[in-house]
């Protein structure tokens, strides 16, 4: 079916997509914990489904029909992502199981030398923060980050400051898991390539929400989840700039990573081969172009229409309620599909659990992998609800009245 660019879609056509996602007939409770998992459409699952009763084969090896029909889908979805990203070449879309497989292979495959120096935001998730303190502590590289305001709202005047010569990586989160504050990763690549530094975008958080135009965007990598976009479990994408994948070393050497391996020497297959050990989650990759082209047939700006209006809703249906406190900024036109909050005298675990006994309000809780943010700012975590294209305002209703009910009868005032 030729892709044709979506319309504007109504707030009715939206509510539309809901009964595409069998969850919402199975469960009675509101699910507002997508920033973490999203659900998945029908489309997602037979496509899974499908493969697993009529062609549940590998891929890139055996020449028999199944096999044949499995490479040809693998190669569809590569092209289907390069298509959804604004890529410039399929064969420089890797497979990975997460974001976080993804950016431990660039920053272990870069080969960082003594010296070298790495910038974050202050706000990372611990996949793009940890791997560079490992990398600190073993090779001698330097790790320091761009403060961001009070509520975690980049500054690239700071990151300005915070460049220099020896800075050889930049690695940013496009969105925040915690605060949803967007960096502008197109102005820091500019800024980063003027100093000669790599730019790494984790997008995890960002392409499920947004459009992403790689090839405007200039970053040299971008890691995502398709987990958190409709798509299977355990698959998430590792995007290289044409040359720069082939620069890495391999975090996985053996089936499908060599070309010609004799008793002493082998050889590495090419890009994306390469990183893309043994046999696949041939499932999950079939089942990610399901997802993308759902996706492509809403359309990003719809989605990111949709997220805002569902999160502007729900910030202001529990900014009187008493005792809760914002964690990132109040202002819902600076956070992308994420609002992390507390309530006085209470637990973040409190608060989820009270929510999801009091109504089956599902949201996450606790330092969602971004200690270091909280540690800085000596908060003790928060409790975090995360909005997608299937929410509605009904969720939302019913969202704000259980915050209200379990600020009032369990709060700390
Ligand atoms: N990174 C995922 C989250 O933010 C697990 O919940």
């Amino acid at each position: 079916m030729p892709f044709i660019k979506p319309a504007v879609w109504s707030i009715m056509d939206m509510e539309s997509l809901r009964k595409d996602f069998p969850t919402m007939a199975t469960d009675k409770g509101v699910y507002l914990d997508s920033s973490c998992q999203s659900l998945r459409p029908q489309q997602v699952i037979d496509a899974v489904t499908e493969y697993y009763t009529k062609y549940p084969a590998c891929g890139g090896r055996s020449v028999h029909h199944m096999s044949n029909e499995v490479s040809v889908r693998v190669d569809e979805t590569r092209e289907a992502f390069c298509r959804f990203l604004g890529g410039e070449d399929p064969s420089h879309f890797v497979f990975t199981r997460n974001t976080t497989e993804a950016l431990n292979a660039v920053a272990f495959g870069l080969g960082l030398k003594k010296g070298d120096a790495v910038v974050t935001t202050d706000v990372e998730h611990n996949s793009n923060y940890v791997p560079w303190l490992r990398l600190r502590d073993t090779v001698g590289s330097t790790l320091r980050h761009t403060p961001s305001g009070e509520d975690g709202v980049f500054d690239i005047e700071a990151f300005k400051q915070t460049m220099g010569r020896d800075v050889k990586v930049v690695s940013v989160g496009q969105v925040s898991n915690v605060t949803g504050c967007e960096v502008p990763v197109k102005e820091v690549v500019e800024i980063a390539h003027d100093y000669g530094s790599v730019v790494i975008v984790d997008g995890s958080q960002a392409a499920p929400h947004l459009s992403v135009d790689l090839c405007d965007m200039g970053a040299d990598f971008y890691a995502l989840s398709v987990h958190k976009m409709l798509g299977p479990s355990g698959m998430g994408v590792l995007y290289g700039r044409p040359g720069m994948l082939e620069e890495l070393s391999l975090p996985n050497y053996g089936g499908g990573t060599v070309g010609l391996v004799t008793y002493d020497s082998f050889t590495v297959a090419p890009v994306p081969d390469r990183f893309e050990a043994g046999l696949q989650d041939y499932a999950g990759i079939i089942g990610s172009k399901a997802a993308v082209e759902y996706l492509e047939r809403v359309g990003m700006d719809n989605i990111r229409r949709r997220d805002s209006e569902l999160l502007e809703y729900m910030m202001s249906s529990v900014e009187d309620v008493k005792g809760l406190s914002v964690v990132g900024p109040s202002d819902p036109s600076l956070r992308r599909s994420v609002f992390s909050f507390n309530i006085e005298g209470l637990g973040a675990h409190d608060v989820a659990m009270m929510l999801d006994s009091m109504d089956g309000i599902m949201i996450r809780s606790g330092m969602h992998c971004a200690h270091s943010y909280f540690d800085s700012r000596g908060i003790h975590g928060s409790a975090r609800a995360s909005v997608y294209l299937y929410n509605n305002r009904q969720d939302i209703d019913r969202f704000a009245a259980a915050v209200k009910k379990v600020a009032e009868t369990f709060g700390g005032l």
